[in-house]
Formats: structure tokens, sequence, C-alpha cells
């Protein structure tokens, strides 16, 4: 399936749910999302009738994101389905890690290859702050059963925040060293609830480089990944660094977005969605919209002249 550009469109990213146990104060309130505007959830079934469609047309990696995916009941069943279907070749997730421990062998034994775990420090204290309560000792649980698991490489996303995280990078990169974890650095988006942060400035993903004067370059395997890959000399992981703000990677976007509500957006940073729910009935007719809809992909997004997205990722799945 390709769009206007001629890009091939080959991987969906769904968010399942727009809740989620932590509250990071860079994306959610502190208050939640509020019930009222946690309506029109599409069930698992439309989320499998879209994906089918997607799959039929070309798509063949699905990444499972939220808010927190693995706060829903019937997850496991999810990804067993969509592991059922003919093109579908990799599933991953993105997850807070928190109730991974307590999932991990289930979802290996449905089908997903891989996990994305968002963790920003590695200190208990400043962990429960930036995610208002998350307990720590339970991430770092569910990434040690991902690995006993052999569900790797396993990324881990650490958002870089000014006044924060800035003085751990070193100890982030160190992960990578004896372990076949990946860590990837990505620049704040000002989206969202960002804008209510005390340090609210993006720092350049560049800043792991100063910090961390040793990473040598690697090869570029994957050009539809945002990141930019570095290596620790020796090191069994990468580092990743990811520049949404300064650095722009549209050309070689592979991606689409499905909402929990049933929307797709063609651009992350575009405000635009478009309503897949008055689609769903009629299988045929679901198909070729989709097909028309990947035509309007915009050519690029243009974060640096003050686009704003106004949603939060939880919504949005990252
Ligand atoms: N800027 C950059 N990354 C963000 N995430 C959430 N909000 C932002 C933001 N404003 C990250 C989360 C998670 C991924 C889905 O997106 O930390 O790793
Ligand atoms: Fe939840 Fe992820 Fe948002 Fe944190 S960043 S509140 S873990 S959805």
């Amino acid at each position: 399936m390709q769009d206007s550009f001629g890009r091939e469109i080959n991987y969906l990213r769904i968010s399942i749910t727009d809740l989620c146990n932590l509250r990071c104060q860079y994306c959610m309130p502190a208050s939640g999302i509020c019930k009222s505007e946690h309506e029109n959830i599409l069930s698992f079934e439309d989320f499998y009738t879209i994906t089918k469609a997607f799959s039929e047309l070309g798509v063949n990696k699905v990444r499972i994101t939220g808010g927190e995916p693995l706060v829903k009941r019937d997850i496991i069943d999810f990804i067993k389905n969509i592991n059922k279907l003919e093109n579908i070749d990799e599933i991953t997730m993105t997850t807070n890690g928190i109730l991974l421990e307590e999932y991990a062998e289930d979802l290996k034994n449905a089908g997903l290859d891989r996990v994305n775990i968002s963790l920003d420090t590695l200190d208990p204290k400043k962990y429960s702050e930036i995610t208002r309560g998350g307990d720590l000792d339970k991430v770092l649980k569910g990434i040690k059963k991902m690995e006993e698991l052999n569900l790797t490489p396993i990324k881990i996303n650490a958002v870089l925040i000014d006044g924060f995280n800035i003085d751990e990078i070193r100890d982030l990169v160190e992960l990578t060293r004896f372990r076949k974890i990946d860590v990837r650095f990505i620049e704040l988006m000002p989206i969202g609830e960002v804008l209510n942060l005390k340090d609210k400035n993006t720092i350049s993903g560049d800043i792991v480089l100063e910090k961390v004067k040793e990473l040598e370059p690697t090869k570029r395997d994957d050009p539809s990944s945002p990141a930019i890959y570095y290596k620790l000399p020796g090191a069994k992981g990468k580092v990743g660094i990811i520049k949404p703000v300064t650095c722009k990677f549209c050309k070689d976007c592979n991606r689409i977005r499905l909402t929990s509500k049933g929307f797709l957006k063609l651009c992350l940073h575009s405000n635009e969605e478009i309503d897949l729910k008055p689609h769903l009935d009629n299988y045929e007719e679901l198909k070729e919209f989709l097909i028309k809809t990947i035509l309007k992909k915009p050519e690029e997004h243009h974060l640096e002249d003050g686009d704003f997205v106004s949603k939060s990722m939880s919504t949005i799945g990252g």
C-alpha cells in the first residue's frame, strides 16, 4: 500500500486505550483522563477488523500502544487473533512495564515479538515523581522477565527531560553494555501536557553523544526507524537517539496510527483525524476507504514552525 509520495505503508500502530495506570507528568493530567472523554472506545472486534483490512492491504507490522495497553483485559486474545492473520510478521507493544512481569508469559505465548518500555529514570524516587506514584521495582522485574523469556532486544524509551534525567544519561546507556537492551533517548515533543511542565525545553538528542563520548555510530539497518543508533564498544545493546523535533524522518515514514476511538492519524504531528467508525459495517467498503485515505498522508510535518498537537501521547500512542 503506497501513499501519494510513494512511501510503502506497512506499519500500523494501534492505541487500544487512552487509560493508563500511571500519570506521567508530561503525558497525563494528575487526575487522569476524565470518564466523559473516555467514551466510544472501539471494541477489540473492531480493532481486529481494521487490522485485518490493513494487513490485506500490505501492513505487516503492528504495534500495540495506549495509554497503557496492559490495563485492558482481553489484550492477550487480541494478540492471538492478529497473530493468526497471514500477512502479519511482527507484533510489538509499547508499555510502561508496570504489569509486564505478570503478563510476559501470556504475551509471548500469544505471539508478541518484543516490547518497548517507557522508562525515564533508574532512581525509584524520581520514577515515582515523574510518573506520579509508579513503582520502579515492578518495571525492573518486568524487564528481567522479558529477558528470561528471550523476548529481546528490549527497547527502553527514555524521554530527555531538562532538569530531571540529563544527569542519568550515562547510567541509562550502561544498561546496554552487558544485556540485550537497546536504550533510546527521545527528545521531548511539545504536545499535550508538556506545556504544564516546569522545564519544558526540548533538550537536543545530541546531548547523549556529548555525555558519553565513547559511543560509536552503527550501520543504519532500518531506514524507517526514527532512531539513529550508536553503540558502546563491545556492548550487547544499542543506544538510539530519536529527534522528532530537531530532525525529521518524514521521508521514510512508513506508519499510520489508529486511535482508541477509531480515528486514523496519518501523521503523529497533525491534528487531522479520520473517523473509521462509519465504515466498519461493510468490510469491502472499509478497505476501499482505507486505500483512498492513505493517499492523504502528508508529505511532512512542520513542528519546527510551531505546529502544535494539542492531544497527549496517551490518546495517540506515541
Ligand atoms: N515527547 C516525547 N515522548 C513522549 N512520550 C510521551 N509523551 C511524550 C512527549 N511529549 C513517550 C513516552 C513513551 C512513548 C509512547 O512516548 O515516554 O515512551
Ligand atoms: Fe501512561 Fe505512557 Fe503516558 Fe506515562 S507516558 S502516563 S506510562 S501513557
